[in-house]
């Protein structure tokens, strides 16, 4: 049982000093490493410890092909402002790989966990001659998994995994305890800009999160560039997290005349505290015909643009 502790509670200095001394006290003089996504999980988890090891944490952004436009190169200058060096390793051809002819959700979660943690970090590990991987897993993450509704991509000791047996390293979770509003919390504290720990969040499995039935380059192009059009759209409404799904069924629609059958996105707005349960925000009509149109002007192939008025649950926050 994880003791959660609720971001009313949190002594986020305290809750620092605990853990620095933690991860110092495990580490040892060794070599640690971790992912960096952007999310605000892996960023706080990133400041707190490079705190706790200094050059002894080797921070890596994984371009695996599912991230956000620009993603890589925002997150990596956040952090060089922030005088942490993070190295990007380009795994892009090993996910597409991985995912090639995946539909069903709970494969498509797996096919990205083991190419995370068995190939990538794996030869990361090796390479850097760490011992321990680093990350943000929160109490959220944990709870779904355990619930059976989602296979969080970062969850394996609650399922029996053990991963010094399956990939080779232990795996240090310091924000286990907490849900989103703690980690903020703590990022502020940690010193990060408003900028990175108020970013909504962006789960593991990144854009694959949003793309119903097979993920392909050419199918996670399209829904990059409908995000990019939400999260412009949608940021002033002080929503917990915005998003743009694919769908897999095709609609008729009708083009310069003609028949379509073409692609469907579908927008979630997510009103929540900690993302356990969720209400759609009560965004203007008007923004959301002008973000419709945006999205089918921008995204070739697309004819239809829905907006989700469904509550979590029985809805969850991501589709896959
Ligand atoms: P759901 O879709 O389960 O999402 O309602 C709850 C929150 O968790 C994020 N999410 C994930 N985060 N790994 C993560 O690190 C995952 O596999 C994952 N799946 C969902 C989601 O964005 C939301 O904030």
């Amino acid at each position: 049982m994880i003791k959660e502790i609720a971001a009313q509670q949190l002594d986020t200095e305290r809750f620092i000093a605990e853990k620095v001394e933690e991860i110092r006290g495990v580490v040892g003089d060794g070599m640690a490493i971790n992912a960096l996504s952007g999310g605000v999980d892996s960023s706080v988890v990133t400041m707190l410890g490079h705190r706790a090891l200094g050059d002894r944490l080797k921070t890596v952004f994984v371009q695996n092909g599912l991230m956000r436009a620009g993603e890589a190169e925002e997150v990596t200058g956040f952090f060089r402002d922030l005088g942490v060096p993070v190295q990007v390793a380009d795994a892009r051809d090993e996910f597409f790989a991985a995912l090639k002819g995946l539909t069903d959700p709970e494969a498509k979660r797996e096919a990205i966990t083991q190419t995370f943690y068995r190939e990538v970090f794996g030869r990361m590990v090796r390479e850097s001659g760490a011992k321990h991987l680093l990350q943000g897993t929160i109490l959220t993450d944990v709870d779904e998994t355990v619930a059976g509704i989602k296979r969080q991509h970062n969850v394996f000791e609650q399922l029996g995994i053990d991963p010094q047996e399956a990939f080779g390293y232990k795996i240090l979770e310091p924000l286990i305890q907490l849900r989103k509003d703690g980690v903020r919390k703590l990022g502020e504290t940690l010193g990060l800009p408003a900028g990175l720990f108020e970013r909504i969040p962006f789960p593991g499995p990144a854009l694959a999160a949003r793309v119903l039935g097979e993920v392909t380059p050419e199918r996670v192009e399209k829904i990059r560039l409908a995000t990019q059009v939400v999260e412009a759209k949608l940021g002033g409404y002080g929503a917990f997290q915005y998003l743009a799904i694919l769908h897999e069924d095709r609609v008729t629609g009708m083009r310069d005349g003609r028949r379509d059958f073409g692609l469907q996105i579908e927008v979630r707005c997510w009103d929540s505290l900690d993302a356990r349960t969720a209400t759609p925000t009560r965004v203007p009509f008007e923004v959301l015909e002008q973000m419709a149109q945006e999205i089918v002007d921008g995204v070739p192939g697309v004819v239809s643009v829905t907006y989700n008025i469904a509550c979590k649950p029985p809805s969850t926050i991501e589709a896959v």
